[in-house]
């Protein structure tokens, strides 16, 4: 990849999929029983200039059958699960945390962080640069130190965190939510060794996984391009369908302990049976935490 890579905005390309999420993120914090509690989540919506209007409440979705209704509730489960990781991270004692690809992810904001907590974001320039604009006119202030990343995960990232002052000798709190889907093969693997390199003992990783083959079979399927239609892109355009190493094999060959759950076994902890079509669809993704016990 060039140094002048291609960059897309809120509205365009894989940032548009992070509007995507912080509408669902809205619709289930507007539910009486959510899984999540975003305030900021349909002030980005409001504030995005979409090419269809995503839905910022839960009225906005028109029936209980409505796709993007039952995508709220996946998007619930998942970040419940990523929000008890960080909460079960910090307990642990890790005061750095790094979320891959941020996009709209409120949590610096809306989570409890320990005094003295560095957050990074990472994530495409104009991504993190809308996000900054709408948080700066919700006034809304960061619960930890949190620090911006501008780059391309496809590119050196590495040294842009680095420079944005992560200490690599410090144990980190990971995540990778709602992004490998998007990287080609070779740029998922590096990813991983990138935070294998950078993890001291005790660091922790959480990640959303869907597999590959698994996605390439959803791209037809009537309910994803009922919700495509819905969200008014076709966003498995967006999926890289590249080979790409087991990153849960990958991180214990390198001495991790990795676990994985499904969503839907999680949604059933968290009181949610995910037992319609959709669900099942969506069920089957991996949510996977990983900890790094020795140097
Ligand atoms: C589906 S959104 C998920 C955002 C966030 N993790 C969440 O769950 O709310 C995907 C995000 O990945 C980011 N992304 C995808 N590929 C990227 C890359 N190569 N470099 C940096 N960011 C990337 C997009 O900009 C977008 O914000």
């Amino acid at each position: 990849m060039c140094a002048v890579f291609e960059q897309w905005d809120i509205t365009s390309s894989v940032g548009l999929t992070a509007l995507g999420v912080a509408s669902a993120r809205a619709v289930e914090t507007d539910r009486a029983d959510p899984l999540v509690s975003d305030p900021y989540a349909a002030a980005f919506v409001r504030a995005a200039d979409s090419p269809r209007p995503l839905p910022a409440r839960l009225e906005d979705t028109s029936v209980a059958g409505d796709g993007w209704f039952r995508h709220s509730r996946y998007l619930g489960v998942r970040s419940r699960f990523f929000d008890e990781y960080f909460a079960a991270s910090t307990a642990a004692g890790i005061h750095q945390v790094v979320l891959l690809a941020a996009g709209l992810d409120t949590r610096a904001y809306r989570l409890d962080w320990p005094d003295g907590c560095e957050l990074y974001e990472v994530d495409q320039p104009k991504v993190l640069a809308f996000k900054r604009t709408v948080l700066d006119e919700q006034a809304a202030s960061a619960r930890c130190r949190r620090h911006e990343v501008a780059t391309d995960l496809r590119d050196d990232w590495e040294s842009a965190l680095l420079g944005a002052g992560f200490d690599p000798r410090r144990p980190t709190a990971w995540l990778a939510e709602g992004l490998l889907p998007y990287l080609p093969g070779r740029a998922e693997e590096g990813l991983f060794e990138v935070i294998h390199r950078l993890s001291a003992a005790g660091s922790r990783l959480a990640v959303e996984r869907a597999s590959i083959d698994r996605l390439a079979t959803l791209r037809d399927h009537p309910l994803f391009r009922e919700a495509f239609e819905e969200f008014g892109a076709d966003v498995s355009q967006l999926w890289n369908a590249e080979p790409r190493r087991d990153c849960a094999d990958w991180l214990r060959s390198a001495g991790w302990t990795a676990a994985a759950e499904s969503a839907q076994q999680a949604g059933q902890r968290y009181g949610l049976p995910m037992d319609d079509p959709f669900d099942e669809v969506m069920g089957t993704a991996t949510l996977l935490t990983a900890t790094r016990e020795h140097g």
